[in-house]
């Protein structure tokens, strides 16, 4: 049995290990699904290595979207992965990426209390990251940066630093320092306790060496003369120049500790694993219309943050995943969903490991569980006990693909409305009303593979065949403006303005060029990246 808490400062025999949920966002092919399953193995949640299916094996896309469950793997049925280790409960989140990255990638990181940015030491800050970060930044969460596959040559590490901060724009303070690099790497050095950590290559047992300070004799001796000069006027530098370690801004989003390693080889993985349980922070408060609820609130609470659809083919089931904010969770409670004031028995709900569902009996602040939905909930909702708050509406995300959608037969037009409704609660897709030309249905997708599972879906759920155009836009922009719509100037670039499901206007546009001309002729307007706050 594990101590009691005394984070939450729980009440006497409701003791459980702190929560630690986090996600990690990286471009693909940065390593995510390597240094998952290495921390899968220091949490004992797996034996061995090759036990997460890698990547190849949900490579490609299919239109049949059944094909595509299958091939996915883990990516799917692992909305989060659970582990101890030294008595905290880790939650990792996972967010899909390559063909499935979608809207649902963005809105996991509302459910997540911290993140892990891991980072290619070859290729640097990367698109996907970038717009995970940004996602991360916006919510203030604090990030943790890895940078990995410093067994391969790469940049150096003070050019990508600089990278993280001039593009990112984090500050960030390196908590170890690699030696070396790729053939001639050393292994890294510990800057709060000078602690060198021979690189030793896949398998092999890791060697440590504790310094006193960084000119120790043995260290030099280990690093050679060459190294040992390079490592202390690197680290001189990062004292003199670099940010120090703050805590507070680490809490606030504001700065980044780095960590070095290489994935693969497992190495820097269980240093970075031990700073940051200790650093990460717990779950915290959350808004709601009726002020904040905290983790140690004695009413459950949770809200959805991703439906899942027929995970299981042979079911067609779908399953809400709820991320618990407050209280307790015990199998077969009621709860309110407070959107539609119904009362609702939580008789069997899940986790999510591998392919395989366990029922759970007991959840708390922090857990992610799923139930399943018999296609009442949407993306946002609120379920607790005391049925009197809605947690602070979920942000739509700029999608980056755009179609206008029609129904192939016209007789079918209200299954195709009804399809259209349900799979835009459900936040499988955005859903948009031209302005000036309110028939007109304009879709939006932050993945391709979204307009393919809405088609099928749209037949195979609703028997309503569609039809799709493709639109030359990429980016959507909420609009905050005092003007009247037609006054604004917006039509150079064939910019196209819409409303979304909740009434608020977008406007599409083809490229950044085309959002900066209309900022600069309606100094009205102000274009925001997210419905957040709207
Ligand atoms: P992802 O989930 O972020 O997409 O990345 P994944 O872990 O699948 O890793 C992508 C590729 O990078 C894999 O190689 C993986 O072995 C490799 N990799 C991960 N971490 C490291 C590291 O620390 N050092 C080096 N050198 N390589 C690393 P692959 O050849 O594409 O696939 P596979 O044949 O290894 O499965």
């Amino acid at each position: 049995m594990n101590e009691p808490s005394k984070e939450y400062g729980l009440r006497e025999g409701v003791g459980h290990e702190p929560r630690r949920t986090f996600a990690i966002i990286s471009h693909p092919d940065a390593g995510k699904t390597t240094l998952t399953e290495k921390l899968l193995l220091f949490g004992g949640a797996i034996r061995e290595a090759g036990a997460v299916k890698g990547k190849k094996a949900r490579r490609h896309a299919t239109s049949d979207w059944m094909e595509i469950e299958k091939q996915r793997g883990i990516s799917v049925t692992s909305t989060v992965l659970q582990f101890s280790y030294k008595n905290r409960r880790i939650n990792i989140l996972d967010t899909p990426g390559h063909e499935d990255f979608s809207e649902d990638t963005y809105r996991t990181l509302t459910a997540a209390d911290s993140a892990v940015m891991l980072i290619d030491a070859a290729k640097g800050v990367e698109p996907q990251t970038i717009k995970l970060f940004e996602v991360c930044a916006m919510r203030g969460i604090p990030i943790f940066t890895f940078i990995n596959k410093l067994d391969r040559e790469g940049k150096e590490p003070l050019a990508l630093l600089e990278e993280i901060e001039e593009v990112l724009g984090i500050r960030s303070c390196p908590m170890n320092w690699p030696i070396g690099m790729g053939q001639g790497f050393l292994g890294i050095y510990n800057r709060s306790d000078n602690r060198f950590e021979r690189f030793t290559g896949r398998g092999e047992e890791m060697k440590s060496i504790q310094a006193d300070d960084i000119e120790s004799e043995q260290l030099r001796a280990e690093l050679g003369d060459e190294l040992h000069d390079k490592l202390q006027e690197e680290v001189m530098l990062l004292d003199i120049a670099g940010d120090p370690f703050d805590a507070e801004l680490v809490a606030q989003g504001k700065l980044t500790p780095v960590f070095f390693g290489s994935a693969i080889a497992n190495f820097g993985v269980e240093t970075f694993l031990n700073q940051f349980i200790e650093l990460a922070p717990p779950p915290g408060p959350r808004k709601t219309d009726e002020g904040l609820v905290e983790p140690t609130d004695d009413a459950f609470s949770g809200f959805v943050f991703k439906i899942q659809a027929n995970m299981n083919p042979a079911h067609r089931d779908r399953v809400a995943f709820i991320r618990m904010c407050s209280g307790k969770f015990e199998r077969g409670m009621n709860v309110t969903h407070v959107r539609t004031g119904k009362k609702i028995s939580l008789a069997q709900p899940q986790q999510f490991f591998g392919q395989g569902r366990e029922i759970i009996d007991e959840a708390f602040p922090g857990d992610i569980i799923g139930i399943f939905d018999p296609g009442s909930f949407r993306i946002g909702d609120t379920l607790c006990e005391t049925g009197r708050f809605n947690f602070e509406k979920l942000p739509q995300f700029s999608p980056e693909h755009f179609a206008r959608v029609y129904v192939k037969n016209t007789l079918k037009y209200k299954q195709f409305h009804k399809g259209l409704e349900q799979l835009a609660e459900e936040g499988a897709i955005q859903v948009y009303r031209q302005v000036n030309r309110t028939e007109d249905m304009v879709l939006g997708a932050v993945g391709q593979l979204q307009f393919e599972v809405f088609q099928y879906r749209m037949k195979a759920e609703y028997g309503a065949e569609v039809e799709l155009t493709y639109l030359p836009y990429s980016i959507a922009r909420w609009i905050e403006t005092s003007d009247d719509l037609d006054k604004l100037n917006y039509d150079r670039y064939s910019n196209l303005v819409v409303r979304d499901q909740d009434d608020h206007l977008v406007m599409l546009f083809p490229n950044e060029f085309a959002t900066r001309w209309v900022v600069e002729k309606n100094p009205n307007v102000v274009l925001h990246t997210t419905s957040f706050g709207l």
